[in-house]
């Protein structure tokens, strides 16, 4: 059995879009992973197949109806048990490289696209909902946002990126921005490329990228920088 996605949207149009090319797509048609897209709306129950209601004490907007999407939920945990169910939205966990690896580690996922104000808090509490967003800013709905969580997913699944993969893991699982790249020509514009990179010294090209990742961590994400290597890190010891 393949990684399978289920997402329950409003906008199944919008799926596979750009995961439908480039490697998330190749390995969709080679059957690595699989992605279906369920239209909430085939869950309403009513002669209108309305999906959301005003919000209880008033205010602006409008929010999705429980019962529908409870029953979308039950649909797509029988079509593939043991998924997480993440329900995208901004006052979610911050997606994150390690919540990235665990998904992709798993079964697969089932993702919960918001539009409108919201999502009626029961349902997010009765499904015992993952609430995970995609950064601090608002988006118009949930979709793009499941966009970049399957893309981050997908490209770690076996077959999927090739040998480079892993070993570029690596440098994500120590908590580093990555180190500067450089290619032909090697004089551009009057700007060099880093005489280092140049002397075809393995050991010394390790050394200079480890010490521009750390320092470009450092200068750009400090509260990365903290979290990985705040306590077992000399910080007086790189290049400013
Ligand atoms: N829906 C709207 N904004 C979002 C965000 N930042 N992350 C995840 N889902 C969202």
């Amino acid at each position: 059995m393949s990684w399978h996605a289920t997402v329950l949207t409003l906008f199944p149009e919008m799926f596979p879009g750009p995961l439908g090319l480039s490697l998330a797509g190749r390995g969709l048609r080679e059957g690595r992973w699989r992605l279906e897209a369920r239209q909430l709306r085939d869950f309403a129950t009513d002669r209108h197949r309305s999906v959301d209601d005003t919000p209880f004490g008033g205010g602006a907007g409008m929010v999705l109806r429980p019962d529908v999407v409870d029953a979308a939920c039950a649909d797509a945990i029988a079509a593939g048990p043991d998924r997480p169910l993440i329900y995208l939205t901004p006052r979610g966990r911050l997606l994150d490289q390690a919540l990235v690896r665990e998904i992709a580690a798993g079964p697969g996922c089932i993702l919960l696209c918001g539009r409108y104000e919201g999502l009626d808090q029961r349902v997010i509490e009765a499904r015992a909902m993952r609430e995970v967003s995609v950064g601090d800013y608002v988006l118009s709905g949930g979709e793009p946002a499941a966009l970049v969580l399957l893309d981050a997913c997908v490209r770690l699944l076996p077959g999927i990126m090739g040998a480079t993969a892993s070993a570029e893991e690596e440098s994500h699982a120590d908590g580093l921005l990555e180190y500067p790249h450089y290619t032909r020509p090697a004089a551009w514009q009057g700007r060099a490329v880093p005489e280092v990179l140049l002397s075809g010294h393995h050991a010394e090209v390790a050394r200079w990228r480890r010490a521009e990742a750390e320092n470009a961590t450092r200068q750009r994400r400090p509260d990365l920088w903290l979290r990985h290597h705040g306590r077992n890190s000399d910080a007086s010891l790189l290049v400013p």
